[in-house]
């Protein structure tokens, strides 16, 4: 740090020209988050300076983020959830994987996590000290069951199934996972990071969430499709022993014993989402699942116009196409200003992610680059 101060002009003008250096969200495909609701923003400033890590001193806060994961245990078929807003889906992971291991009372057990799980859970495996098994896939990117069946044993303290898996937008087979939980009596762990707030709105009958028994805890991030401001990431649990579980002593604070992985945690983000909640209802939140999976719909058709097809059906606002030499496609993509990623071998294809921020107009340009890069 330098010695001399700097006037909060000068200060602004380094930041605001460092901003203008960042890229615009109108071109992102490859990206779960988006621009939160302007309520959320209102909110998140108004909440700014809040400590959700000591809550005695601010119980309003504390307050609103309890009234959030009952919203969110509503909107998953369980209202009677505990839980708390974490700073994401990695957070969300991680603490129920340690809460299912505190529980199970083993130290150096296994999960079994489909191949297709988010990356949060090799980190997991590291923190954890937990070996990370992965399950193969069936051919419509599920995991299969007997492949997580043939995985599990006497030290397996948790399974997890993706609802919404991160590169195709796949749901597993949640029912069947379930049972395999009960029948052992293992911990099932849902990552719905993504789809927790696109799944209750699709058409359909999904069974994945608390209403299926063995389900014992839930990822549900409302910084992704929850229109809510970073860090905002939640974790539900069917029971308030999990918490239990999660809880160390905290000498010195205004409440005597902690759950959450991080301390000092702002309020702001469980504030923001609050806002967006309340605000959108139901009704906002079926608007912004349809307009995002009219528009999944009509990059598909356009790509199919164009002789691309997608790997899978896609199930949620997630599109993988199958594209010959998709890395050298993608870099092209870049160079238009796209911002598209890749899904892993061996599956590999051209991840583009819907969001509320892409437009109808900006998905029939990309198109038209992604032919024109095709032919040439
Ligand atoms: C299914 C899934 N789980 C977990 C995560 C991690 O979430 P975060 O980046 O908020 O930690 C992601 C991120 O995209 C995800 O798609």
């Amino acid at each position: 740090m330098r010695d001399k101060a700097l006037s909060e002009d000068e200060v602004m003008r380094i930041l605001e020209e460092t901003r203008s250096r960042d890229f615009c969200y109108d071109r992102f495909f490859s990206t779960m988050c988006t621009r939160p609701h302007p309520i959320a923003i209102r909110a998140h400033d108004l909440f700014l300076e809040t400590n959700l890590g000591d809550p005695g001193l601010f119980p309003g806060v504390a307050d609103l983020e309890q009234q959030v994961v009952h919203m969110l245990g509503e909107l998953l078929g369980c209202a009677n959830v505990a839980g708390y807003i974490s700073t994401g889906g990695t957070e969300s992971n991680i603490q129920a994987i340690r809460a299912a291991r505190n529980e199970a009372g083993r130290k150096n057990g296994n999960i079994v996590v489909p191949a297709s799980a988010h990356f949060s859970f090799d980190k997991i495996g590291d923190l954890l000290c937990l070996e990370v098994r992965k399950a193969d896939l069936d051919e419509n990117l599920k995991v299969d069951l007997g492949s997580v069946e043939s995985l599990v044993d006497g030290n397996t303290v948790a399974l997890v199934g993706i609802a919404g898996t991160t590169e195709f937008g796949q749901v597993d087979p949640i029912e069947g996972l379930a049972r395999l939980a009960l029948e052992r009596g293992i911990h099932l762990h849902v990552d719905a990071a993504f789809g927790g707030f696109v799944l209750p709105f699709l058409e359909g009958d999904w069974r994945w969430d608390f209403q299926v028994k063995g389900v014992s805890s839930i990822t549900i991030d409302p910084h992704k499709m929850g229109m809510s401001t970073i860090p905002a990431g939640g974790l539900l649990f069917r029971g308030q022993d999990c918490m239990n579980a999660l809880e160390t002593e905290t000498h010195y604070l205004t409440k005597a014993r902690q759950a959450s992985l991080t301390g000092t945690r702002s309020g702001a983000a469980a504030a923001a989402t609050y806002a967006v909640m309340r605000h959108l209802g139901r009704e906002g939140f079926q608007e912004m699942v349809n307009y995002c999976m009219d528009l999944t719909r009509h990059l598909t058709l356009g790509a199919r116009k164009i002789g691309i097809e997608p790997f899978i059906e896609p199930v949620m606002n997630v599109v993988a196409l199958k594209v010959p030499s998709t890395a050298e496609v993608r870099e092209e993509l870049m160079k238009r200003d796209w911002h598209v990623s890749m899904t892993r071998e061996p599956n590999r294809a051209l991840r583009l992610i819907l969001m509320t921020h892409m437009t109808r107009e900006n998905v029939n340009l990309f198109l038209k680059d992604l032919e024109e890069i095709l032919r040439s």
